[in-house]
């Protein structure tokens, strides 16, 4: 039988000073962020004040997005894995390999951008996602999942977007009222699953919204103007799509213009304070 709570209790009382002591000793061992670093500006920000920053800009979505803010006229910076900027006339290009220390650049980096200048961060846009790749293939039966290919799914698609999110944390809660939006897609919905396969892909994307409902309650809490899109953008015409573009239906193979487009204005109707909301390139909900 179990031994009753109290006498265990008493058998091994905790001592809460000892663990004082150390949540001391842990908290004086992290270092502050040294050495901020000084973005190269590729251009001026620009007048209106308002700073975008497109993470995974060097994708087909990534690029759209980003080319559309700065024809907007908001001051964008870009953050991918090549250290060739994918667009002209973004303020700041971000090489960025999505490590720890790779998105603290990024984010100092737009801290520093956000202290030397007039701006104020209006839209963090997350894009990151893979399905396919020279390693990975989604999987149509259980008997192809691979351990090696669904960790790979699961860190591109879901840990590295919410660690990119949690490490812009600060500026979100400094900024007036911020709208994040990350990519998600509706095969990531559990409720609308009814064929299965692409195992890896739509657990990722499942887990990437729960991560997503986490962040949006924890930041509604610290910045209650601030607000979060899981955006699924339809079947685009970008690299992730091309070996499955044959079955997509006439007219539902959608130009990455087109739908960064609907992106931005979804963003700006977006109402300020909103939670978390999982809608597609039309506005439509999807259920979770
Ligand atoms: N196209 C579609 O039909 C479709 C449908 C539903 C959902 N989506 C989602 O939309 C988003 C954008 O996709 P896309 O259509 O623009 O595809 P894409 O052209 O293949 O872009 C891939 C994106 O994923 C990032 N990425 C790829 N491998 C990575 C890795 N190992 N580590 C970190 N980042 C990695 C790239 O980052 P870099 O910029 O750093 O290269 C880029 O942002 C994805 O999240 C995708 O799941 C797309």
């Amino acid at each position: 039988m179990f031994a009753p709570r109290q006498s265990y209790l008493r058998r091994a009382p905790y001592n809460w000073q000892h663990f004082s002591e150390k949540l001391r000793d842990l908290s004086q061992k992290r270092q502050p962020m040294t050495n901020p670093v000084q973005p190269t500006l590729n251009t001026p920000p620009v007048p209106n004040g308002q700073l975008v920053v497109v993470v995974g800009a060097g994708g087909g979505l990534g690029t759209a997005v980003a080319q559309q803010f700065i024809a907007q006229g908001y001051s964008v910076v870009t953050a991918s894995r090549s250290s060739e900027p994918p667009c002209h006339g973004a303020t700041w290009h971000c090489p960025c390999d999505y490590s720890d220390d790779g998105i603290a650049e990024l984010v100092n980096g737009v801290s520093a951008l956000l202290t030397e200048h007039p701006l104020s961060l209006a839209r963090l846009v997350i894009c990151n996602g893979v399905l396919h790749n020279e390693r990975i293939r989604p999987e149509r039966t259980m008997k192809r999942l691979q351990r090696a290919a669904m960790v790979e799914v699961l860190e591109t698609n879901a840990v590295v977007p919410t660690l990119c999110l949690g490490a812009f944390t600060d500026l979100l809660v400094k900024a007036p009222a911020p709208k994040v939006a990350v990519f998600s897609a509706r095969v990531g919905s559990i409720s609308d699953n009814r064929l299965g396969g692409w195992h890896s892909y739509r657990a990722s994307k499942a887990a990437l919204n729960m991560l997503l409902k986490c962040a949006a309650i924890e930041l509604q809490r610290l910045n209650p103007k601030a607000a979060v899109l899981a955006f699924h953008p339809g079947t685009v015409d970008t690299a992730i799509s091309k070996p499955f573009q044959r079955g997509v239906p006439e007219g539902k193979l959608f130009s990455p213009d087109f739908v960064a487009s609907r992106l931005l204005t979804l963003l700006d109707t977006l109402p300020e304070g909103h939670e978390l909301a999982y809608l597609d390139w039309d506005g439509k909900p999807i259920e979770w």
